[in-house]
This record gives C-alpha cells, sequence and structure tokens, in this order.
C-alpha cells in the first residue's frame, strides 16, 4: 500500500505539469480542481480522491501529447481503475472506470451537457463510443456507483480553469498524499 501510494504520489509530482490532454489546465491542476470541486460538494473522501485520481491512467501510460488528435483512445479510465483497486477499493476505482461513460451517458440524458462540451471532450467522445442509446442508458443506471460516476463526471468537465490554483503545488500534493492514507486506511480498519 505504500509503495503504491508513493509511486502514485511521484507520478503527479513529475508529470503533474504536463498539460492535460487538449486544454489550458495541467494534469495536477485538473486533478485539485476536481477534488477541490468533491470536497466541497460534501463528497466521501473515497469519491474525493476518485475524483483527484479519475485521470491518473493517462499519467500512468505515460501518453505523450493529445492522443485524441491522433485518433487514439487511451483507454485511461480502464488503466487507473485497474491501478487503484487494490489499494482503496471500488468506491474509489469504479468511479473511475465509468468517467468515460458517464460522459456517454449524459450527453444523451442532458440537453445542456453537450453543448458545453470542451474541443477535446467532443473528439474523444467519437472514440469512446458517441452518445449512449437508451438501453445502454438503463444498463448504466444499473451500475453500482452509477451515481457517484456521474458527479465525477460533472466536476471533472468544470476543472479545466487556467487559473485556479490556490494551494501551493506542495500544499496540493501534501493534500494529494493525507487523502490516499486517509482512504486507503479506512479500507483496511
Ligand atoms: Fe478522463
Ligand atoms: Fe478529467
Amino acid at each position: 500500500m505504500q509503495k503504491m501510494i508513493g509511486t502514485l504520489l511521484a507520478l503527479y509530482e513529475q508529470g503533474g505539469d504536463l498539460v492535460y490532454a487538449g486544454e489550458s489546465v495541467t494534469q495536477l491542476m485538473h486533478a485539485w480542481q476536481c477534488g477541490r470541486l468533491a470536497e466541497k460538494s460534501g463528497a466521501s473522501a473515497a469519491l474525493q480522491l476518485a475524483s483527484w485520481l479519475h485521470d491518473v491512467g493517462h499519467l500512468w501510460a505515460n501518453f505523450e501529447g493529445t492522443p485524441t488528435l491522433r485518433g487514439q483512445d487511451d483507454a485511461h479510465e480502464s488503466i487507473g481503475a485497474h491501478v487503484l483497486l487494490p489499494v482503496f477499493g471500488p468506491a474509489v476505482s469504479e468511479p473511475v472506470r465509468l468517467h468515460v461513460q458517464a460522459k456517454r451517458y449524459l450527453v444523451s440524458t442532458r440537453e445542456t451537457y453537450a453543448r458545453k462540451l470542451t474541443p477535446d471532450s467532443v473528439r474523444s467522445l467519437q472514440l469512446q463510443g458517441g452518445p449512449m442509446g437508451p438501453q445502454a442508458c438503463a444498463a448504466f443506471e444499473e451500475e453500482p456507483f452509477f451515481a457517484d460516476a456521474v458527479k465525477l463526471r460533472v466536476w471533472d468537465d468544470l476543472g479545466n480553469k487556467s487559473s485556479w490554483f490556490e494551494d501551493t503545488r506542495h500544499d496540493a500534493l501534501d493534500h494529494l498524499m493525507q487523502l490516499m492514507h486517509r482512504v486507503a486506511q479506512e479500507r483496511v480498519t
């Protein structure tokens, strides 16, 4: 557990300044903003952590540039969920695994949602299967972590402000470390 927490923290220390795919915000700022939006909404520690780490698959796989511009779906949600499940459990890994599907769901079920997507998100939507049909929407609503995945997705779409980083980098990383310890600890006790 300690080793994985150290590895995850190092990913954000070393790769946190990479530009978040196609947006004017870095990976660390995007992660921090999503985590902070979750915290402000009164989300559980597990959902706050899922929000923080939902795009860790991008850093884990060390993808360079903007994969969707190359017509490539990087499957970062599956990579991230696979990495997070053993340490933090499904309350963290499942919203992460479902956050891309949640976009497909919201495009189909909330009229205004699709209009607010960024250009990169529109590009990746097509690569990820496009809007969900009615049957897929119904099946998605049966997912045990459906509600958390939808909440995370809304924060994901809001967490792209280029100047929104009140904490120092050090404080943000320290907060992430403490949150990881707290969730992992709660899971074993
Ligand atoms: Fe993502
Ligand atoms: Fe994201």
